[in-house]
């Protein structure tokens, strides 16, 4: 029976993966969330075999097998597989018998994608958390914004009464060091305007803040592109995204000491999920180096206000792109191992209106 464009609709709207193999075991279907979940397209993956898929998964290609001569569906869980990248991904697998009497018959695998899956459930509830420590760390700043502009102004009266000039150094003191610490507290306020959004690419964003980095650094640091072209235009505000980007590339040249390599990649993903709300496409931007990684213990609280592990820093760069991202109904998610860390910004690919923030 041919699919109906219902079908193929309910097919292509789904999260989960759907792959069908047949008889002799090489692909026959695969949707767009298949396609993604094992980014390959389907014109590349048709009539590959399990092997060429998934390679070394000797087991599943087994168990497919078992499937076809047999009637009964089979369930695994937190599968572990490897694509020819080397890329692994933790998937939910169920297999059925898909019972034709033309064609004979086929194997239907779905597959649940776990780690994103649990990875971005667990960042939705990190998420409140960071709200509520920007919140507190903005509260103190603004505090202290007050009786530091009255200290400044003090000083400086204090400065034009001494006649002395060798006293006049304390006053500077105290006035270079308020302005050092406004500095720090205007940070600290973050980004306080709303999203002036207008059309744009996010491709001149990554440009632009690729320009901007390979300009600060030196010969030795690679920035590699590698860019999905298709990705339609979407309404944002190109500043503030910016400025969410140049801080986790800044972080990673840092991290690099300016030798190595960041990769900046730009992919789609369909219906995903962000907040409570399901985005039928969501723009993707990774940033990847090869620098030492995050220590497992400080991965968890990276996004907090005034988390640093450099004695230079002051630990708002990630917090803030963290909001930026927020408010334009995205999410910052980040996996770090020692030679790979990979930032990835999701941001909907809808008007901003319609995020309802
Ligand atoms: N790509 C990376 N590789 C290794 N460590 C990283 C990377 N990105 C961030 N970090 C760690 O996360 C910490 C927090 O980063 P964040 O940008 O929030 O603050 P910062 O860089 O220390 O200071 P600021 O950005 O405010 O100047 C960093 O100090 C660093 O230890
Ligand atoms: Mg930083």
């Amino acid at each position: 029976m041919k699919p109906t464009t219902r079908d193929n609709r309910i097919l292509e709207g789904m999260s989960t993966a759907v792959l069908v193999f047949n008889r002799a075991l090489q692909l026959a279907y695969l949707n767009p969330a298949g396609e993604m979940l094992l980014d390959i397209s389907v014109r590349q993956a048709r009539a590959q075999g399990v092997q060429d898929l998934f390679p070394g998964a000797h087991d599943l290609e087994e168990r497919l097998r078992h499937a076809l001569g047999s009637n009964h569906p089979y369930t695994e869980h937190e599968l572990h597989l490897q694509l020819p990248s080397g890329r692994e991904i933790i998937v939910d697998c169920i297999v059925t018998l898909l019972f034709d009497p033309v064609s004979g018959n086929e194997v239907l695998v779905e597959f649940t994608q776990m780690d994103r899956h649990l990875r971005l459930a667990r960042e939705e509830n990190l998420l409140e958390q960071y709200q509520a420590a920007r919140q507190l760390v903005r509260g103190l700043a603004h505090e202290i914004k007050n009786p530091l502009g009255g200290l400044r102004g003090a000083a400086q009266l204090l400065e034009r009464e001494l006649a002395n000039e060798e006293l006049k150094e304390y006053t500077r003191i105290i006035i270079g060091e308020a302005d050092r610490l406004r500095n720090l507290v205007n940070r600290m306020l973050g980004p306080n305007q709303l999203p002036k959004a207008r059309p744009c690419n996010i491709h001149q964003i990554v440009e632009h803040v690729r320009n901007l980095v390979a300009a600060e650094e030196h010969d030795e640091l690679l920035l590699v592109r590698d860019y999905d072209p298709s990705i339609p235009d979407f309404t944002a505000d190109p500043e503030q995204l910016i400025q969410a980007l140049l801080n986790i590339v800044r972080n990673a040249a840092q991290a690099l000491q300016g030798k190595g390599q960041i990769i900046l990649r730009t992919r789609t993903m369909r219906n995903v999920t962000l907040g409570q709300k399901r985005h039928k496409l969501v723009a993707r931007v990774d940033v990847i180096d090869n620098g030492p990684g995050i220590p497992a213990e400080m991965l968890e609280t990276i996004f907090y206000p005034m988390v640093t592990g450099r004695a230079e820093g002051t630990g708002l760069g990630l917090s803030i792109a963290q909001s930026l991202v927020n408010v334009h109904g995205g999410l910052i998610e980040c996996s770090s191992r020692p030679g790979h860390t990979e930032f990835t910004i999701l941001l909907p690919l809808e008007p901003l209106d319609d995020h309802g923030r």
